[in-house]
């Protein structure tokens, strides 16, 4: 009695449609070649991993599929597995019609089933049990080959919509962020230009967004230096990036910044013993030299993939892995007047009038091979334009903006 009173049915199938429809899905295309050769496609937002011993894949079309009626004849699979731009690609292929394959690109796979164009992944497959489950079936594949083609975000389905995957920390510097940091970054144009000019280098103005990123508003060339950055592209604030910024913060941003560091007490011993000269110094340097070359050609890699987000989670942590291990190439310096320094860039901090840092200046592509007196020359002019920064922002009202920025930098 108790039992048959749980087993009662006390939903109606508009709301089981509602329920479900909370729960997102991928979209796949599955194809295959008809024994009659005609290529065969069926949008599914079913498809899952089932096994991985024996390697197993499954998909549930409905019973009443025309579509799948033919798809189950097919000798082979491919699950085309769709990326975020290829909305029109799963319409195209959701509605039936004779001429699908002609309104999309594709090409045969080893195995004869059609591979779409720009697809992010290829499942290889063969139908091998079919399980009915009320009205839909479930359709065991067994995986012959799998591949990543494309590693971009995929393509989502939600309540009838098609969206894409953009976790916290992936997303592009906004237009607002970009204005922001653009008013901030103009007390230092006069500055950036002299500095450039008169030392053959790059010279730029970085401005943090939040307490995750920065990015740099504003560069200028001199010399030889060439256009390398592109402005508002996004850097992250992830260590050993970003430490002038965190050197002079309260305590709770300097925690945040260390906690997305590699996990090793070595690693955090050498970032906090970095943090701690950069405040005594008042000014950061990076060494380069022949044996460091390659490491240094590795991060701005790392970086360049980074600012032409969004990245794939897993692109994202295999780029914030390089970044992470570049922690010993940030070597605490001593600037001697008799020794002679190649140096990848110098990093000066901006004080907003109340304190607080909000922006940066930096010189790279720096001529190799300087005497210390020299670059200690470097560094005080950039000092010299940070004081002369920090006065204007305390005079034209650019403080507001400051406000607005710190509010988020705090967190
Ligand atoms: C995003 C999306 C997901 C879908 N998922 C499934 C599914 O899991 N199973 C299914 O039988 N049909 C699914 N469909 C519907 C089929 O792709 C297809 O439109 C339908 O089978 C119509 O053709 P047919 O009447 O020949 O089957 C989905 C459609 C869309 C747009």
């Amino acid at each position: 009695m108790m039992q048959e009173q749980a087993l009662e049915r006390r939903f109606d199938a508009a709301t089981f449609r509602e329920v479900l429809g909370h729960y997102p899905t991928g979209v796949v295309v599955v194809t295959g070649v008809h024994p009659d050769g005609d290529p065969v496609a069926m949008v599914v937002g079913t498809f899952s991993s089932v096994s991985m011993d024996p390697p197993l894949v499954a998909f549930m079309p409905g019973t009443h599929s025309g579509t799948y009626a033919r798809l189950r004849e097919c000798p082979s699979f491919v699950i085309n597995v769709l990326a975020h731009d290829q909305a029109d690609v799963c319409r195209t292929m959701a509605v039936p019609s004779d001429d699908k394959f002609e309104r999309v690109g594709w090409s045969m796979s080893a195995a004869g089933a059609p591979v779409l164009d720009d697809a992010v992944a290829l499942i290889h497959c063969r139908r091998e049990q079919e399980v009915l489950a009320g009205d839909h079936s479930i359709v065991l594949c067994a995986v012959d080959d799998l591949e990543v083609v494309r590693p971009v975000t995929p393509l989502l389905f939600f309540q009838g919509g098609y969206g894409g995957f953009n976790p916290k920390g992936l997303s592009a510097v906004g237009d607002g962020d970009f204005i922001e940091a653009l008013r901030l970054a103009e007390t230092g144009r006069p500055h950036i230009t002299r500095i450039a000019e008169r030392y053959g280098c790059e010279s730029a103005v970085l401005v943090a967004i939040d307490e995750d990123e920065m990015t740099t508003a504003d560069s200028a060339y001199g010399g030889s230096a060439e256009a390398s950055e592109r402005l508002g592209a996004r850097i992250p604030l992830l260590p050993p990036i970003g430490e002038v910024y965190v050197a002079f913060a309260p305590d709770e941003v300097q925690e945040h910044w260390l906690a997305k560091a590699a996990k090793d007490d070595e690693a955090l011993h050498h970032y906090r013993g970095r943090l701690e000269t950069i405040r005594r110094d008042g000014y950061a340097v990076v060494q380069v030299g022949t044996e460091r070359e390659e490491q240094y050609a590795r991060l701005h890699e790392a970086l360049d993939e980074y600012a032409s987000g969004p990245l794939t989670p897993s692109r994202d942590r295999a780029v914030r892995e390089v970044i992470a291990q570049m922690s010993l190439f940030f070597q605490p310096i001593d600037i001697c007047e008799d020794g002679t320094y190649d140096l990848g860039s110098i990093v000066v901090p901006v004080f907003n009038p109340d304190g607080g840092v909000s922006m940066a200046l930096r010189m790279t592509q720096l001529p190799q091979g300087i005497d210390g007196t020299v670059v200690r020359e470097w560094v005080g002019s950039l000092q010299q334009a940070a004081t002369e920064m920090t006065s204007a922002l305390g005079h034209n009202g650019h403080h507001e903006a400051l406000k607005d920025y710190q509010s988020w930098f705090m967190m």
